[in-house]
């Protein structure tokens, strides 16, 4: 039997809960702890498994790689959590998975610079699918430049900024952010679709999100890639590339 790979949780918020929920019930994987910053409001255990829920406060990362080594660290916290971590990371070559969207360039630079000794992997957009939506969508705009492009995002009604992710999307297939048109009604979680009108045919690529658990998927497929990389510093491009060239190397 395979051993599993022993991983730590960092942050335990609304996108960590969702992302315990997957690492804990994946068979690939032993989920060790999990850690957030204060114990204000917390269970002790993540619900429905003695998996330890720690506040870092009081504590630190070298207390807890030291009293419960991991391979993996998943990182859902906050910008400068990295710099508390870091050194600990790269000290103990354990691999991490990034999902933090506000990095400054500095935090990047320095998430880089992890990467000479470690594996690492940042990504502000981590769900498989948005990921491949993008892949996809940068193939076809190769193959077909003169198609014209129109990126349609739709959110919750209180959603106020143009999203993120349609801004990389524009920027990726190198199209002016003005060709984004966003609608806000509801509840709608998050809905991206890339339109390519052609003169005889309309191709439409959607992506929908229904639960944050997406984000657990995302982190478990990075983390099951990076295991088999390298050191180095890797976006989930460069990760979905190298499955794709292994498992379909004529592609
Ligand atoms: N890449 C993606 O696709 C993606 C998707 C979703 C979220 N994210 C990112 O994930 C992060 C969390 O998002 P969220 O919506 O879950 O936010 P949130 O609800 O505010 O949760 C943040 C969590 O991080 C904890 N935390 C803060 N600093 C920490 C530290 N130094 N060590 C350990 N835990 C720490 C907080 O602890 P306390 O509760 O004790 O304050 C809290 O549990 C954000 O950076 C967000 O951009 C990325």
């Amino acid at each position: 039997m395979t051993k599993k790979m022993r991983v730590g949780l960092a942050g335990y918020g609304k996108a960590g809960k969702a992302v315990a929920n997957i690492l804990s019930s994946d068979p690939r994987f032993e989920l060790c702890w999990i850690a957030c910053r204060t114990a204000a409001e917390k269970p002790q255990t993540h619900p429905g498994t003695n998996i330890p829920v720690i506040a870092i406060e009081g504590n630190s990362y070298a207390d807890l790689f030291e009293r419960m080594p991991v391979d993996a660290l998943v990182d859902f916290s906050s910008a400068p959590s990295i710099h508390a971590y870091g050194e600990e990371v790269r000290k103990r070559h354990i691999m991490l998975v990034s999902a933090i969207s506000a990095y400054s360039e500095e935090d990047l630079r320095y998430a880089h610079g992890l990467g000479k000794d470690t594996r690492v992997l940042c990504s502000p957009n981590i769900t498989l699918g948005i990921n491949f939506l993008i892949v996809a969508a940068k193939l076809l705009r190769k193959i077909a430049p003169f198609a014209d492009v129109e990126i349609l995002e739709q959110h919750f009604k209180n959603k106020a900024e143009v999203s993120g992710t349609a801004r990389k999307i524009a920027e990726t297939l190198e199209v002016d952010g003005e060709r984004i048109t966003s609608l806000r009604l509801g509840g709608i979680v998050g809905h991206h679709e890339v339109i390519f009108g052609f003169p005889h045919q309309t191709v439409r690529l959607t992506h929908e999100s229904i639960r944050r658990e997406a984000f657990g998927t995302g982190a478990a497929f990075a983390l099951a890639q990076l295991a088999g990389c390298e050191n180095g510093f890797y976006t989930f491009d460069d990760l979905l590339l190298r499955k794709m060239n292994c498992d379909m190397p004529e592609a």
